[in-house]
């Protein structure tokens, strides 16, 4: 095997994980093929969090397996992350074509399997999560040269009734701080001027290590690093957004006012069944705590849409959190069964059709108000990272702090600078304006 490519689905973690797969396979002498069809190992890195995301992983395995058949190349057939997880020894026993099976928590072993696999022609498997993941430094191949993702801490310990994640990801473990910041400097060393750092719950970071640094704090180490211009994370429960992490990000100047904070829906009833520990008016106050601590703070969320037992009146409070928060974004799915997990025995599991429609109804309402968040943003001077040429030509793109898109005309060799922006006009999905100097 000289040659990979990967396919990833699924989350932010995943894209990452792909990243470091890349990393490790690179540092063993394997070079990356651009398509599945020209790679002698093709790495399926997937995801379960809902049923289509599963469906998609099999019809492109499928599409794999033909093709392994048909050419007797003999490419090797890897699969990563949470399906593996959750499937493990079963992936080969119902799918032949399957060669290799690495759960995310045991990928430093990549390399190790890749040999196992060069030595013998028995199929490897690797999910018993390696307890010391969270300790190892492990390469990463990334390719965007100025914004990274890098991940502070794995796994999740909240149990969410719909959610397979801890059963997949295990309990949460914090990367040490020191091994973060070094990952951060050298990403400055690099050029990178953007991280976006990443764990299912970041504001519980540093629960039951050694180390007490909190987030808060971890945040304030990252500040100190030149080079980098900006620091986002992904993704924080209601729950734990502590008055310290507020504050962070209104005082920290890197630290940019952009929150993701999943409300999953707006009833105390359904919140409780989904067993979130926040009510909507909690959930309320730390949004009014966050505009005004941190002032233009940009607030996105998911919500999930028919969870078991969710009334019409249920359904309306999610829309009348909807209208009250005015979120610059949301994610909404419909829900979805799980294996293993407590909603499954949670009584009044709605039809497709109800559930449909009231995803329908929520993704109506939030396209008016995405449109009319940008909307209010025509007239005011937003600070952009440059990122480069738009593909609509003639123009340069970037993002707000708020993590917006903007076009605007300009050279081409500000990629990388911070530059001011007076917006002009706003789309659904993009701001346009004028460079100011
Ligand atoms: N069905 C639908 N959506 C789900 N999510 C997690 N589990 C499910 C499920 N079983 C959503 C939640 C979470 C996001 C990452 O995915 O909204 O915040
Ligand atoms: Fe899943 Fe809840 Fe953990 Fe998020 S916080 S990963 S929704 S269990």
């Amino acid at each position: 095997m000289k040659s990979y490519h990967i396919i990833t689905f699924g989350c932010q973690m995943n894209e990452h994980d792909s990243e470091r797969m890349a990393g490790i396979l690179e540092a063993k002498g394997l070079v990356p093929a651009a398509h599945a069809e020209d790679a002698e190992m093709v790495i399926l890195n997937t995801c379960s969090i809902r049923e289509k995301a599963e469906q998609k992983f099999y019809s492109e395995l499928g599409r794999l397996s033909h093709l392994k058949g048909r050419d007797g190349r003999g490419i090797t057939i890897a699969v990563a992350g949470c399906i593996a997880q959750q499937e493990g020894k079963r992936l080969l026993s119902r799918t032949p074509s399957v060669d290799l099976v690495v759960g995310p928590s045991d990928i430093a072993r990549l390399s190790d399997m890749v040999t196992a696999r060069r030595e013998r022609t028995k199929p490897v498997v690797e999910t018993g999560g390696d307890p010391e993941y969270h300790q190892k430094v492990v390469p990463a191949v990334r390719t965007d040269g100025l914004k990274a993702w890098v991940s502070i801490m794995y796994g999740c310990d909240n149990f969410c009734a719909y959610c397979v994640v801890p059963y997949l990801r295990g309990r949460e473990r914090s990367r040490p701080p020191r091994d973060i910041v070094a990952e951060v400097r050298s990403l400055a060393e690099q050029g990178y001027r953007e991280v976006t750092l990443l764990g299912q719950n970041v504001n519980s970071y540093g629960k039951g290590s050694a180390d007490p640094t909190t987030f808060p704090e971890l945040l304030g180490l990252l500040q100190d690093i030149d080079g980098i211009h900006r620091i986002r994370f992904v993704t924080s429960h209601p729950r734990d957004l502590s008055d310290e992490l507020v504050h962070a990000i209104g005082d920290l100047p890197k630290v940019c006012e952009a929150v993701h904070l999943p409300v999953q829906s707006g009833s105390d009833r359904v919140l409780a069944a989904m067993n979130r520990n926040y009510t909507a008016a909690e959930y309320r106050d730390k949004v009014r705590k966050l505009r005004v601590i941190a002032p233009g703070v940009a607030i996105t969320t998911d919500i999930i849409a028919g969870f078991p037992g969710e009334t019409d009146d249920d359904a309306e409070q999610t829309l009348q959190l909807l209208r009250d928060v005015e979120y610059d974004n949301i994610f909404a799915f419909k829900y979805s069964k799980r294996p293993g997990t407590k909603a499954l025995d949670i009584p009044g599991h709605l039809s497709d059709q109800v559930k449909e429609d009231r995803l329908a109804q929520i993704l109506r309402l939030q396209r008016d108000i995405t449109l009319r968040k940008n909307i209010q943003l025509v007239g005011s001077l937003q600070e952009v990272l440059v990122e480069g040429a738009s593909k609509k030509g003639g123009t340069l793109t970037g993002r707000t702090r708020g993590n917006k898109a903007v076009n605007f005309a300009g050279a081409g060799d500000l990629r990388g600078l911070l530059v001011t922006v007076r917006i002009q006009s706003a789309g659904q999905n993009s701001l346009t304006g004028e460079l100011c100097e």
